[in-house]
């Protein structure tokens, strides 16, 4: 006998399809209510200027940001997209997902600050949290509020840079500089230097990278590590950019890198729990006195391993390329324009040849305006986004002229770009693109300079890496009397998980 389906109860079958139905419309009629009201009661006008022709996949979007990335191009023109459409806030759709783009203070200061609580960071944790876990530079919510209420003490301290660190560090940089004239990338250097000076403070055990620069000793674990630790970013970047179809690449040598940076940091937190151990046993006075090393004091609050291998990475990875950017965009610009350098020799011979204090750099007012002037055209961390986690509505960026409030549905991207907004004429000037320290004498931005972010999830590090790169730069501007470009033409991107100079800072420096 044939076995007849289940056909005892079909009119179960169809009340309950028919009530999935009714719950849908019911959901969708409540959503398009509710989604009027916030509309109508914020004065919301649609957004009008989209950027791609392709309008659900936008793989005209796509290959044009590929190509723009490959020719180093991508930074200028994705800035030519606000002025070909005349507005600060445009939309765009990939592969079904839309995007709002903006370069309007009041936007982002809506997303970073005063909606904070509507935004999260996206897919960054999907292709971060293979090398970084789950730190703080890649978690939300409550996660992330543990992470910052974690940190957030080891960074309060007001003299957290150690200065006699950084003259060691400084000393081994300065070795390595030619005296003769000759040509020197100080990017090079300068990526040395911070990882040297970072993993110091973060672990109290240096990588050394500028002191054994010259010898390629393959079994050194700290050089192993360097470079294990620069490869697993360039993985993430290479994922980043593929988006949904990383896929389909390989993460073999991703997991081989990370596992490498994994194992060495563990090193560290070990210590770190063996160092609190015996503080706790020994209560041992004198252990007060001992060196400030951050994994230490990161250990007194916690003892899980995991959450300390991760807040550690995370820090290296916040604190490191940025500091080394900043300072090689920085030389780029100011190796071209010799005046700048005798300006700046002139502040720092109030110091007589003496190391600075801290109090002396503070002080040194044109260093300074050097310094923001390369984060305001060089801002290290060009572009960012945060993910609409609840429908919500921006102050701009609706109606033909963007001027009006703007809807965002919940599942939107928000993508923000302080590389266009720190060019905008409108609040830098008609030479908003040239390198020009002197405009900080009387620029008092607000929202419009945002270099390190803004609102509860502002960058932690900002004292320490501006402390790191005025130093360096003070003691680069006592010890050399010139300092003369060495690249032809103007700067040019070399965009990765942050931007620095792809001509390097190639440069001729003349001993004073
Ligand atoms: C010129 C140097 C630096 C720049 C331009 C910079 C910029 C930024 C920016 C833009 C963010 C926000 C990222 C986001 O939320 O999407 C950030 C976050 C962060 N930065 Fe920095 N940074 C610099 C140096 C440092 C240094 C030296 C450290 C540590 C020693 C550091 C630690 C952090 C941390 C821990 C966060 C995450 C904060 C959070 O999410 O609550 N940064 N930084």
């Amino acid at each position: 006998m044939a076995i007849q389906p289940e056909t005892k109860h079909p009119f179960l079958l169809y009340a309950a399809a028919g009530f999935f139905c009714l719950y849908l419309l019911y959901s969708q009629i409540t959503l398009y209510l509710s989604r009027r009201r916030i509309i109508r009661q914020n004065g919301c006008q649609p957004l009008v200027h989209r950027i791609n022709k392709d309008p659900f996949f936008g793989l005209d979007v796509i290959a044009e940001n590929r190509k723009l990335g490959s020719e180093k191009r991508f930074l200028p023109c994705a800035e030519q997209r606000f002025y070909r459409l005349g507005v600060w806030t445009y939309g765009s759709r990939i592969f079904g997902e839309s995007f709002v783009v903006t370069a309007e203070p009041e936007n982002i200061k809506t997303v970073l600050s005063t909606k904070f609580k509507d935004f999260t960071l996206g897919v960054r944790e999907h292709y971060f949290k293979s090398l970084l876990g789950h730190g703080i530079f890649n978690s939300d919510g409550e996660k992330w509020a543990n992470s910052r209420h974690l940190l957030r003490p080891n960074f309060a301290k007001d003299q957290l840079a150690d200065l006699e660190a950084f003259e060691r560090h400084m000393k081994l940089m300065l070795k390595a500089i030619p005296k003769d004239g000759s040509t020197v990338d100080l990017q090079e250097l300068f990526f040395r230097l911070t990882i040297d000076s970072a993993t110091e403070f973060l672990f109290g055990h240096s990588t050394n990278s500028l002191k054994y620069m010259d010898v390629d000793d393959e079994n050194n674990e700290d050089t192993i590590f360097a470079k294990a630790f620069n490869e697993a970013q360039h993985e993430i970047v290479q994922n980043v950019r593929l988006g949904g179809l990383s896929f389909f690449r390989s993460q073999k040598r991703a997991k081989h890198v990370n596992r490498i940076c994994h194992e060495y940091v563990d090193k560290f937190v070990d210590d770190a729990i063996r160092s609190r151990e015996r503080r706790d046993l020994e209560k041992d006075a004198a252990m007060k006195q001992t060196k400030y090393v951050f994994s230490h004091e990161l250990a007194k609050q916690t003892t899980d391993k995991k959450a300390l291998r991760d807040e550690l990475i995370n820090i290296l990875l916040a604190g490191r390329d940025t500091t080394a950017s900043l300072l090689s965009n920085m030389f780029f610009e100011i190796s071209k324009k010799p005046y700048i350098w005798a300006k700046l020799r002139e502040e720092v011979a109030q110091l007589e040849g003496r190391l600075p204090t801290y109090e002396e750099l503070r002080n040194l007012k044109y260093l300074k305006w050097c310094l923001n002037e390369s984060l305001r055209l060089h801002p290290v961390v060009p572009g960012n986004s945060r993910l609409a986690i609840r429908d919500t509505v921006l102050p701009l960026g609706g109606g033909p002229t963007g001027k009006s409030p703007l809807f965002i549905p919940k599942g939107t991207v928000v993508g923000y770009s302080p590389y266009t907004m720190h060019r905008r004429t409108d609040f830098y000037g008609p030479d908003a693109t040239a390198f020009k320290p002197e405009r900080w004498e009387h620029l008092r931005p607000g929202w419009e300079f945002l270099p390190f972010n803004g609102g509860p999830r502002i960058c932690l590090g900002q004292q320490y890496a501006l402390t790191e790169a005025s130093y360096v730069t003070c003691r680069l501007v006592q010890e050399f009397k010139g300092c003369e470009s060495r690249s032809e033409g103007g700067w040019v991107e070399q965009l990765t998980l942050t931007v620095a100079s792809d001509k390097g800072a190639k440069v001729s420096l003349t001993p004073a």
